[in-house]
């Protein structure tokens, strides 16, 4: 399996982190694309792929760091794009969940770092909560076909998931769609075209069912991902394959 947004650089994994990574390719794991939230995470997700083979890393800052940006994280996160074993640029995008976000700082972020994706051809790995409409509508405003986009932990309409689709985005489902009271994510596991899915955890957070509320890995993406094969009838190998395929097509590994 690959996990196609996980968060190993955080702080819930100091006391065991070699130990956890070390055994994931024998637990079926063989695949991790370690995303960054502003410049210090970008930089120790590069360090993490530069550690092991089977990791590769996303640079970015996350939207709730708007509020404190200067020029100087921009060059960092472009500089930072040019390593070897950087595969996007994320997590970048909208959040308007919690109090004290500005819309405007949050999209200049966002639209800026769509425009460092364009300049070094990379796709992007998009964050969005609570702001579907304007997060669609700066992918289109920016023209996201042209160096592609991921939207992770997918919880839109299937409506929205059209849209997604039509710009030529792929979208990653995680534990989410193991909990009882999902109820969007599960129908954009059974509509999403096969070719445009991914799996992901966003560990430390969101472990799927029976884990939930535990710290999260990418092993327990099992969990996830049968819950999905069911959802589409069809079996574990199957998605585990085409996820896998989809991944290394969409980062280009
Ligand atoms: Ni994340």
């Amino acid at each position: 399996m690959t996990d196609s947004h996980a968060h190993y650089d955080d702080k819930a994994f100091e006391s065991d982190r070699d130990a956890l990574l070390s055994s994931m390719n024998e637990n079926g794991v063989s695949l991790i694309i370690n995303v960054g939230d502003n410049a210090e995470s970008s930089k120790r997700s590069i360090a993490l792929a530069e550690k092991y083979d089977f990791i590769y890393a996303c640079v970015g800052i996350h939207p709730e760091h708007a509020n404190d940006i200067t020029d100087r994280d921009y060059d960092e996160i472009k500089e930072l794009s040019k390593h070897e074993k950087v595969v996007a640029i994320g997590e970048i995008g909208l959040d308007y969940h919690y109090d004290g976000y500005n819309k405007d700082n949050q999209k200049e972020l966002f639209r800026r770092q769509i425009k460092i994706a364009h300049e070094v051809n990379l796709p992007v790995v998009v964050h969005e909560r609570d702001a579907c409409a304007d997060v669609l509508e700066i992918l289109k405003d920016e023209d996201i076909g042209k160096t592609g986009g991921l939207l992770h932990c997918f919880s839109g309409s299937v409506e929205t998931l059209k849209i997604v689709m039509d710009m030529g985005m792929y979208i990653s489902l995680g534990g989410i769609v193991t909990f009882k009271n999902a109820k969007t994510a599960p129908e954009a596991a059974k509509h999403v075209p096969i070719d445009r899915l991914l799996l992901e955890t966003d560990c430390p957070y969101l472990a799927p069912a029976p884990f939930r509320g535990k710290r999260n890995n990418s092993i327990y993406m099992y969990y996830t991902a049968e819950k999905i094969a069911n959802l589409r009838g069809i079996s574990f190998e199957e998605l585990e394959a085409a996820t896998d395929e989809n991944a290394k097509r969409f980062y280009r590994i």
